[in-house]
């Protein structure tokens, strides 16, 4: 275990000031360069959703890089996977949130039959930075009355206190800054 977090973490690299002044953006893309990495991450995923979430039913992955760990791990657990994107790129009838991010602001939107009234869910993100994202996405899932079990990130940046705003959603996250 310690192996894999030490891998995943040398994949991580930092850009100074993107996308705007003062941000310090972690980039997880080299993990997706690494498959050892891939795996390690998904890996993890799996064994903590296996011992703590485990009755979940659904992955609901967040725009953009939910989409690239999201399915892996819903088809290691068997389950299926949905999708909370940014405004306007669902077809058919869909549910919105509004909610302010690091920089800026955005809107979460999920098709309206994504998940299923008191489906059980585990969100999945690259990223909790001020929690704003998650916290949407929680909204969503409330608004669909659907059960989130908690929510898994890659990193998690522990200044921004993200993981309070989530509560009482608990939080796993593989690497802190
Ligand atoms: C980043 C990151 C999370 C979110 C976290 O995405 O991938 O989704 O910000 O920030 P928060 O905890 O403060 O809400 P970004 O908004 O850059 O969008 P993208 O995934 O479309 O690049």
């Amino acid at each position: 275990k310690e192996e894999k977090l030490k891998r995943i973490s040398e994949s991580i690299r930092a850009f100074p000031d993107f996308p705007t002044k003062g941000i310090l953006f972690r980039d997880i893309c080299p993990i997706l360069k690494d498959p050892k990495s891939l795996a390690a991450v998904i890996d993890l995923f799996e064994e903590y959703v296996r011992q703590n979430h485990q009755d979940v039913g659904m992955i609901v992955g967040l725009d953009a890089r939910g989409f690239l760990f999201g399915p892996l791990l819903a088809q290691r657990l068997g389950i299926g996977f949905a999708l909370v994107r940014k405004r306007g790129k669902l077809p058919g009838p869909t549910v919105s949130v509004a909610y302010d991010l690091e920089y800026g602001k955005a809107e979460a939107e999920i098709q309206e039959d994504a998940v299923a009234p008191g489906q059980k869910v585990v969100l999945i993100d690259d990223l909790l930075a001020t929690g704003g994202t998650l916290n949407a996405a929680c909204e969503l899932m409330k608004k669909q009355q659907a059960h989130v079990l908690g929510c898994l990130v890659v990193v998690e940046m522990k200044d921004l206190n993200g993981a309070d705003k989530l509560k009482p959603h608990t939080v796993f996250s593989l690497v802190q800054y």
